[in-house]
Parts: structure tokens; sequence; C-alpha cells
């Protein structure tokens, strides 16, 4: 409740039916069905926010529970049908619930229409192509390109060290990836893309063409000139929970639809420094004992994300009676709900000695792990 606001004058026929410490009416009533409340129940932190949306629909309005995810399975269908006609559509995925649910949604509507390609950039977690494409080619049936473009990216990515250029330089090499990829479909007429609303509401722009839209988080100038392509953006009116429940109403594999999220730029800015080969399999090793130690201790959902990073310092150690130089890793695990904010978890001693014990023993070249209990704001929660 903001609370500088306070009512002061009742309209006539209303009276004040809840009161809170700042304010003498947090909630008014004409006592024949009409309301108002002066705070937000729509926000994570009001305590029975959502019961009270749901009492006011569904007792107060007598509203009917006609939008539910098989509904909006139905009804999205439909609408792809006919905004699809016969034409041929394109969809990037990204390994993560978004794009997956937006595809297969799709696929459901217009079948061999769509193609999908995922670009392996090679800085994906352990076996998330491999999952990826089970889950699109094996389980789906859905036409898929996978892009084996593991090479070209580290090739772009040799001797870089700067954030800002590693994100340039990976969303540029996706573009060309993809452009190449789309153009050896021949005739394509639409785009695919998993745009929530909340991107719709970040991004401010009414303008359709696809370079405007483009969701932000791809790290991506926009499709070049040549590629024009309608977009058909079947999650654009949701918010993430409710993607997810129709992930689940679609079938999707639970380890998809409850992935934490995952940057574009992937395991390049969780290595400081440059990003090669090397790197990439000490970090990615590590990282892999990081998400079973925290899915073993049944913590995966109830953090915003979990995950390793490869600190660019080394530091001495000793193992056996050898003396060493090696890496140190940094674990990071966040609490959060929009990622704007976010509280490093109080991860429990136990996983915590589990996960540094299974680093320094299992990781080549690592000998130290060290807990980053920094929250954002000031941290980010990349390190890069
Ligand atoms: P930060 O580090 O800014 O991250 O606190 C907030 C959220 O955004 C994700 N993130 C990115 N996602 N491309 C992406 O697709 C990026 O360049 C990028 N940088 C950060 C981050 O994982 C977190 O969820």
């Amino acid at each position: 409740m903001s609370h500088a606001d306070q009512i002061t004058e009742l309209p006539s026929g209303f009276s004040a039916v809840a009161y809170t410490e700042n304010s003498p009416v947090a909630v008014t009533s004409n006592g024949k069905g009409m309301l108002g409340i002066q705070f937000h129940p729509e926000v994570v932190h009001t305590p029975h926010g959502v019961e009270i949306i749901n009492n006011f629909l569904y007792e107060i309005c007598s509203m009917g529970e006609l939008w539910t995810s098989g509904s909006f399975v139905s009804d999205s269908i439909e609408r792809i049908r006919e905004q699809v006609g016969n034409g041929k559509v394109i969809c990037a995925l990204s390994g993560g619930v978004d794009s997956a649910v937006a595809a297969t949604l799709v696929h459901q509507a217009v079948g061999d229409q769509l193609t999908c390609i995922f670009v392996n950039n090679g800085l994906m977690r352990r076996e998330e192509p491999e999952r990826v494409r089970n889950t699109f080619e094996k389980f789906l049936s859905v036409n898929l390109v996978f892009s084996e473009s593991t090479e070209r990216f580290l090739h772009s990515l040799k001797g870089v060290t700067d954030p800002e250029t590693k994100r340039k330089i990976i969303g540029n090499e996706f573009i060309n990836v993809f452009d190449e990829e789309a153009d050896k479909l021949g005739q394509v007429d639409f785009l695919t893309q998993g745009t929530l609303y909340p991107d719709v509401i970040e991004s401010k722009s009414a303008d359709d063409s696809v370079s405007a839209t483009i969701k932000t988080h791809h790290n991506v100038g926009g499709l070049p000139e040549h590629m024009k392509l309608e977009l058909v953006e079947p999650l654009r009116y949701l918010f993430k929970d409710e993607v997810r429940n129709v992930g689940l109403e679609l079938g999707l594999p639970e380890e998809m639809v409850y992935r934490q999220p995952f940057p574009g730029p992937g395991l390049a800015i969780r290595i400081m420094g440059e990003v090669n080969r090397q790197n990439l399999d000490t970090l990615r090793a590590a990282d892999w004992i990081v998400m079973d130690e925290i899915k073993a201790n049944n913590l995966y959902r109830e953090l915003w994300q979990t995950f390793a990073v490869l600190t660019g310092s080394r530091s001495v150690g000793v193992t056996g009676d050898f003396r060493t130089y090696g890496n140190v890793i940094a674990i990071r695990a966040v609490k959060s709900d929009d990622a704007m904010t976010a509280d490093w978890a109080r991860l429990p001693y136990d996983v915590l000695a589990n996960i540094s014990n299974r680093i320094s023993n299992e990781v080549p070249d690592v000998n130290r792990v060290v807990f980053d209990i920094t929250s954002k704001p000031p941290g980010t929660i990349e390190w890069e």
C-alpha cells in the first residue's frame, strides 16, 4: 500500500470495512456488491492477495471459470490457424520454457508448416542441447533444424574478455546462423516467438515490425531487413506462471516447464575472461554438480537461479602432497520474483559442503569454492 495516500472522504453510501495503521480506509463497500480497495492484491507480498481476487471474481461477481489453460490452448490453436493459413512458420528454440510452449502451440495448430531452429552455440549447460533435441524431435515430432555451431561461436569469442562485447558477438552470431538456416528453408512467412506480457510492457513499442519487438533478452539487435516475417506470438498476454501451466497442459516435460531462467549468452557471461573449450568444460562440470545437489535436495523450484561461476581467479591449494594453483569457482544462488531485485539464498550448510567437496574433488583444476553472498542491488544476478 502506498503510505502517502489516504482516503479522507468516502462517497455517499460507502463505508470503510477495513483499515490499516496508515490508512483509515483500506477497503470500502456500499454493502450492495460494490467494493474498492486501496492496496495491491496482485503483488506477491500481499497476504491472501490471490484469495481476495478470487473472492471478488467468483463470489462477488459470480464469474464462471471460463479462462483455463485448456481453453487457452484450444482458443490459441484456432487463432494461430486463422493467422497462419497455409503459410510457413519458423521458431527459434532457446531451450527455455517460453519458446518451447510457443512452438508446441503452433505445432499443434499447423503441424509441419512449422520448422523449429535450435542454434547450439556451445554455451549451454551440460545435456541441455540434447534435451531440446529429444523433446522436440523425438517426443513432439516437430521439424527441427539442430544447427551445431559451437565452433563458430568459439572462434568469434576468441580472445574476447569484455562482457558487453561477448554479448554483442553472441547476439550477432546467433542472427547470422538463424538467417542462414532459415534461408535454406525457402519461402518463410511467419516467425513465432515466446513473447510474454512483461516483454510487451517492457518493449513499450506499438510498432509491430520484427526488429522493433524482437525479444530483448535474446540480445539480438533485430533480424536483417530481408527477413520480412510476420510475428506469431501466442503467449503475448500471459505471465510466466500461466505459460508454465499451459506447458503442462500441452504435456511438455516438467524439467522444461520449470526450468530456471538461463541467459541468452549462456555460460559465456559466467566465465570471467576468455571463453574457450577448457574454461567451458571446467564451468560445465562445476555447474552440473551445483544443479545436481540443488535438485537432489529439492531446492530447485524455490530458487530463482542457481549456478556456478568461473571467477578467473586462481588460488593456492594442497592436494595430497602436492601444492596446487587452481581455479576458484563461485556458487551463486538467488531468490527473486522477477529478477529486478534478488536476495542471495541461504542454502543449508550441508548442501554447500557437498557442493564444495564434490567440485573440488571431481572437477579438474579447481581447488577452491566460494559462495556469493551479494544481493541485487548492489550486485547483479550474473557476474558479467
Ligand atoms: P542481472 O545479472 O542483470 O540478470 O541481475 C537479471 C536476469 O537477466 C538474465 N540476464 C540475461 N538474459 N541475456 C539474457 O537473455 C543477457 O545478456 C542477460 N544478462 C542477464 C539473468 O540470468 C537474470 O535472470
